[in-house]
């Protein structure tokens, strides 16, 4: 079908293995991007060859193995380092994934809350970006407050604006909500929360599978993200942080490499970024994932962004087609995300149903149970695509959908 931007559909599909298998005896559609992304081969053989030829420890060895493994991991900090426009390379901190990158940044916090204190979340937040704050308040006496979101599930700026105050401290917003793909306007907000000297982390897990960050640019103390959403392995965060903000919090791990000098008595800690890094890290999974945000980088952002927007209005215009859908998150601003209902039919059985067809759909609260509080519904039926997908899977699956309406009306 036609496709007018700069993305060779078929010729990307190439690059990943796993799109050529069948699943219940169908092609495989893989409408489940924001869970995770899939992996091209050139990051699949990245991992192989690290196990292959160069597997050791990294920063311990004189070894030419140690070296090379070392070299290249450092070489993926550079890469994140220039990706997100960081000043400095040692403002990357490599952990397991968004959820270790916010916990280590609340941790970092106990020292800095005082009672009383404000914390601002909203609540298109995922359950990543709430309960690790709730724990910190526990521990601290500081206090959430939320930013509301209207009936189109766009956070009320006005809102945010009267919650702040002399005594917030942090501002924690996703870029992108992951149950509803709305975008935020994170900008605004991070200038807006430096009027009053609040940190600002923001979670990109959603965000960066599909636009380019500039950290610098937007001024932003914390960004976060996994890189098993940017076609890398499971198991990898990237964890961008000011500087200024990454002297002041405290270590959140204990261990190997995060130390300067360790006696009985005292131990005092390494400089940045080692002191964020205790423990052999994912070696293997941190070199994959510069090769990955190499490939994308190979595609264009712009590119994947422009192909993936042309999908999502695809997608949109076909399901709003459809009796009783009702469509969450309907902001102009909108990354390529549907989240959906039918009538009075439970989200779980349509996704069993697409299943069986070969689709993966996600179905449920999506981890953000206060969005669907708001929307007074249990959960959706989410699809998610990424620049590997087409419009013939869209129409593949309206046919499925409409057939599962049929079975459950
Ligand atoms: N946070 C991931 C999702 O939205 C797992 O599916």
């Amino acid at each position: 079908m036609k496709n007018n931007t700069n993305i060779n559909v078929e010729e990307i599909r190439k690059d990943f293995p796993i799109l050529k298998r069948k699943v219940n005896g169908q092609n495989l559609i893989y409408f489940d991007n924001a869970a995770t992304s899939q992996t091209p081969k050139v990051v699949i053989d990245s991992i192989v060859s690290y196990y292959s030829n160069y597997n050791s420890n990294i920063h311990r060895g004189v070894h030419a193995l140690s070296q090379e493994a070392t070299d290249a991991y450092e070489g993926s900090r550079v890469k994140f380092q220039k990706h997100f426009n960081a000043k400095n390379s040692f403002e990357i901190i490599f952990t397991s994934g968004t959820t270790h990158s916010i916990n280590l940044v609340a941790n970092g916090f106990k020292k800095i809350l005082k009672r009383d204190d404000e914390i601002i979340v909203s609540q298109l937040e995922h359950h990543s970006n709430i309960v690790p704050w709730q724990m910190l308040c526990e521990e601290t006496g500081a206090k959430i407050k939320v930013i509301p979101i209207d009936h189109n599930g766009e956070l009320i700026f006005s809102e945010f604006e009267k919650l702040l105050n002399a005594k917030t401290k942090v501002v924690f917003v996703n870029h992108i909500s992951n149950a509803l793909g709305v975008i935020n306007p994170i900008k605004k907000i991070i200038t807006k929360a430096h009027e009053y000297n609040a940190a600002v982390l923001i979670d990109g897990a959603q965000a960066t599978p599909h636009m380019k960050i500039d950290v610098s640019e937007l001024d932003v103390d914390f960004y976060v993200t996994s890189t098993h959403k940017i076609c890398g392995p499971t198991g990898v965060g990237v964890l961008y942080g000011k500087e200024e903000w990454l002297n002041k919090i405290p270590p959140f791990l204990g261990g190997g490499e995060m130390i300067d000098k360790v006696t009985f008595e005292k131990s005092t800690y390494a400089g940045l970024p080692n002191k964020f890094e205790a423990g052999t890290p994912n070696i293997s999974g941190v070199i994959a994932s510069g090769v990955a945000i190499d490939y994308l980088n190979g595609i264009g952002l712009d590119n994947i962004n422009e192909y993936e927007k042309d999908l999502l209005d695809y997608a949109t215009s076909k399901l709003l087609e459809i009796k009783d859908l009702k469509i969450y998150g309907v902001s102009e601003e909108k990354t390529a995300v549907i989240s959906f209902n039918v009538g009075q039919i439970h989200p779980y059985d349509i996704g069993s149903i697409v299943d069986k067809l070969g689709i993966a759909t996600r179905t449920g609260h999506h981890c953000a149970q206060p969005i669907m509080d708001y929307f007074k519904i249990p959960g959706t039926i989410r699809i998610s695509f990424s620049f590997y997908n087409t419009k013939e899977e869209i129409d593949i699956f309206i046919k499925a959908l409409n057939k599962a309406i049929l079975m459950l009306s």
